[in-house]
């Protein structure tokens, strides 16, 4: 019988869902994704039951490591990242299917070894054959990899048994970078062998974001131009590079994240219904949106990239991105970025969507704000309202998860005067179970072969589209902007919005 429900497919999605026999084998193994991430991810798979016995994870680096050395990293991330409890017999099943297998990218000898271990687990552990493979490499060693996989028959399906490919971004520098290696991958995979990661999309409030507007009734009517007045979308961070000096400059923060992740919220936030929660559907809604942003006339106006110079974070003195190891000192490198774009199509005609990211912003905070216009009359005195903001639909993403809704409410007392409440959905509150980590779900998925979450090769290039005449402008206009670490970013982004006759929120 089919169902009226998007969110319900024929596979009842409200049903867990366990992987088969199959294994992973994670490329940069020894990174920092990898450690904090994506080994305690694994872990909690296997911890809350969703892995198959047989469950295999090999690791690849150069590093000269046994199985046993291996393991024992992965024990020391999974103790120190996991976000379940530790419990030793979770753990010593899983042990038994860890292998390393050492070498460098370029070497056929070690990818012949690895091939040998994938036989070797599927008769020991009955992986059946089936393995992902994860890129968590700098794009530059992904052409590289993605050759060896091919060359060595790792990459070859059969009708029994899968092989699928785990893409890290940054996917591409620019939209020809990213044409390029999309070329290069499917020279090798088919486009369903491929899992291009945005970890956002794992997180539970952004997939919220579509619970909230199509398994309702009361927001979708409002959603639109009629109502909404505009939309803030903001990922703020106030850590600063860090060690990552290295992949962050000439990246920037507007390659870094909007590309990705900032671009898709904006497809989950203003993409129509899709007429199931299945990934063909899903990603020709996300793709039509995206085909539809429109960047403004000018650039030098509706966009801002700046840099974070020192300042002071929660009580100690920060340097500037400058002065971080690593960072040229004639350094153009945004580390905040701002930009206002549109959205040419019925729904939203003339609403604008300002998109903002910044490293040492005042605290760590992403939101999707959906702000809406001033009611058209009020009964009441004006200077007894004139402290109203406008209603506006809060999706607090992190780190605070829920959903606020602002509105005007009389204040207690003789007089009539209004003033902004907020009504809160908390998901601590609301449910008594924690929220699994972006990258459990997705590591989830890829075995499971569900790709909803993952954003394909026309969102990956559209997205780029969209970014690349606006890079192109900063690279030509000399230095960006500065800000304190510690602030809310530059004040030219203020002025972005005042000239609007509109302000950031302030979370
Ligand atoms: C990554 C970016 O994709 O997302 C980082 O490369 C950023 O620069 C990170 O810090 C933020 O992720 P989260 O899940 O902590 O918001």
């Amino acid at each position: 019988m089919s169902s009226s429900n998007p969110l319900r497919d024929a596979a009842d999605r409200r049903l867990p869902r366990i992987a088969g026999p199959s294994g992973l084998v994670i490329f940069g193994v020894t990174g920092d994704l990898s450690r904090k991430k994506l080994m305690p991810a694994v872990y909690d798979l296997a911890n809350r039951g969703l892995l198959p016995p047989g469950f295999s994870l090999v690791g690849f680096a150069r590093r000269e490591w046994e199985d046993e050395d291996f393991a024992q990293e992965v024990h020391d991330a999974v103790k120190e990242h996991a976000r379940t409890p530790f419990r030793e017999e979770v753990w010593q099943q899983l042990v038994q299917g860890m292998r390393f297998v050492q070498g460098t990218f370029d070497d056929d000898d070690a990818f012949v070894r690895l091939r040998d271990t994938i036989q070797d687990l599927d008769e020991k552990q009955g992986t059946g054959g089936n393995f992902a493979f994860y890129l968590s490499v700098p794009p530059s060693a992904f052409p590289v990899v993605i050759q060896q996989l091919k060359k060595h028959g790792l990459a070859d399906q059969t009708p029994e048994s899968w092989r699928r490919a785990v893409i890290e971004k940054p996917f591409g520098h620019d939209l020809r970078s990213a044409e390029e290696l999309n070329g290069l991958v499917h020279e090798v995979f088919a486009p369903d062998q491929v899992f291009r990661i945005d970890h956002y999309l794992g997180k539970e409030t952004v997939q919220n974001i579509l619970a909230l507007r199509f398994a309702n009734q009361m927001f979708e009517p409002i959603w639109n131009r009629s109502y909404v007045d505009h939309v803030q979308i903001t990922m703020a961070e106030d850590i600063g590079i860090g060690g990552r000096a290295g992949y962050y400059d000439g990246i920037g923060a507007a390659r870094d994240v909007i590309q990705n992740h900032l671009l898709q919220l904006l497809a989950l936030t203003a993409m129509e219904e899709p007429s199931s929660f299945d990934a063909d559907a899903l990603a020709a809604e996300k793709t039509k949106v995206l085909e539809a942003v429109r960047l403004p006339k000018d650039l030098g106006r509706d966009t801002v990239a700046a840099q974070y110079a020192a300042g002071w974070q929660g009580g100690a003195k920060v340097i500037g991105y400058l002065e971080e190891e690593g960072i040229d000192q004639a350094s153009k490198t945004d580390t905040y970025a701002a930009i206002k774009v549109e959205i040419d199509n019925r729904r939203w005609a003339g609403v604008p969507f300002y998109l903002r990211t910044g490293k040492r912003l005042g605290r760590r905070v992403t939101e999707i704000a959906v702000v809406f216009q001033r009611a058209p009359h009020s009964p009441f005195d004006t200077t007894a309202t004139e402290e109203l903001g406008s209603n506006a639909i809060v999706i607090r993403v992190q780190p605070d998860e829920g959903v606020t809704v602002r509105f005007g409410s009389k204040v207690p007392g003789t007089s009539m005067e209004i003033r902004d409440v907020s009504m809160d959905f908390a998901y601590g509150e609301s449910f008594t179970e924690s929220s699994p980590e972006a990258y459990e779900r997705l590591i989830l998925d890829v075995l499971l072969g569900d790709s909803n979450l993952f954003p394909r090769t026309e969102e990956v290039e559209l997205s780029w589209k969209i970014l690349d005449p606006i890079e192109e402008y900063w690279d030509k206009h000399g230095r960006p902007a500065q800000y304190p670490a510690g602030t809310w970013g530059p004040a030219e982004a203020d002025e972005m919005l005042e000239r609007d006759g509109r302000s950031w929120r302030r979370p």
